[in-house]
């Protein structure tokens, strides 16, 4: 007997499902359950987990607080942009704007910091060039995230979330200095 796509096929769905079947339905439903078990597993064994804390803010109360933290640590400028190097253990605030980042960070390697991330219009995304780290920055929140960079180097802020006409130009810019001791003894500069 062939069927054509116009006629409905057997209706057998009430028989006993074949065993086979059977054995791949729990299968499946196992691994789900792996899959399941990950997600609490990866959250707390899996060390990747932002150590974020989070704030609502409004947009200019935000700009204000970035620009009082310019004031106050800002050591020089560098293509039009701010340079800024705030002490260990210190609130760092860097503001996303269409289309640049600002200001530029140098910080300490093996000092910790609370690295405050927010927009002041539209969505961003703060990618860390060469590492691979990716966070929202959104409007409205201050992200505040607790860092201690380890490699001293320049690390490129790219943003990864499409923001406009100027997106593709949308870079940043952290300094990581050697730690403190090393630059003390003249070394590793
Ligand atoms: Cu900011 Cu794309």
């Amino acid at each position: 007997m062939y069927r054509t796509g116009i006629d409905a096929p057997e209706r057998v769905w009430w028989r006993p499902v074949h065993g086979a079947e059977k054995v791949w339905v729990a299968i499946a439903f196992a691994w789900c359950m792996v899959l399941f078990a990950m997600m609490p597993l990866w959250h707390l064994r899996g060390g990747q987990n932002p150590s974020g804390i989070r704030y609502r803010v409004e947009p200019l109360a935000y700009a204000k607080r970035v620009t009082e933290f310019i004031d106050q640590y800002k050591v020089g400028e560098e293509s039009n942009l701010p340079v800024v190097e705030p002490p260990p253990g210190s609130h760092v605030y860097l503001q996303a704007s269409m289309w640049r980042w600002i200001p530029v960070l140098r910080l300490q390697a093996g000092a910790e910091y609370v690295l405050h991330l927010s927009s002041t219009d539209v969505n961003h995304g703060f990618s860390l060039q060469p590492m691979n780290v990716n966070f929202q920055v959104v409007p409205g929140y201050d992200y505040g995230l607790r860092v201690q960079p380890t490699e001293p180097g320049e690390y490129l802020i790219m943003c990864n979330e499409f923001c406009g006409i100027g997106h593709h130009m949308m870079v940043g810019k952290v300094v990581v200095l050697p730690p403190a001791g090393l630059a003390a003894l003249g070394g590793a500069q």
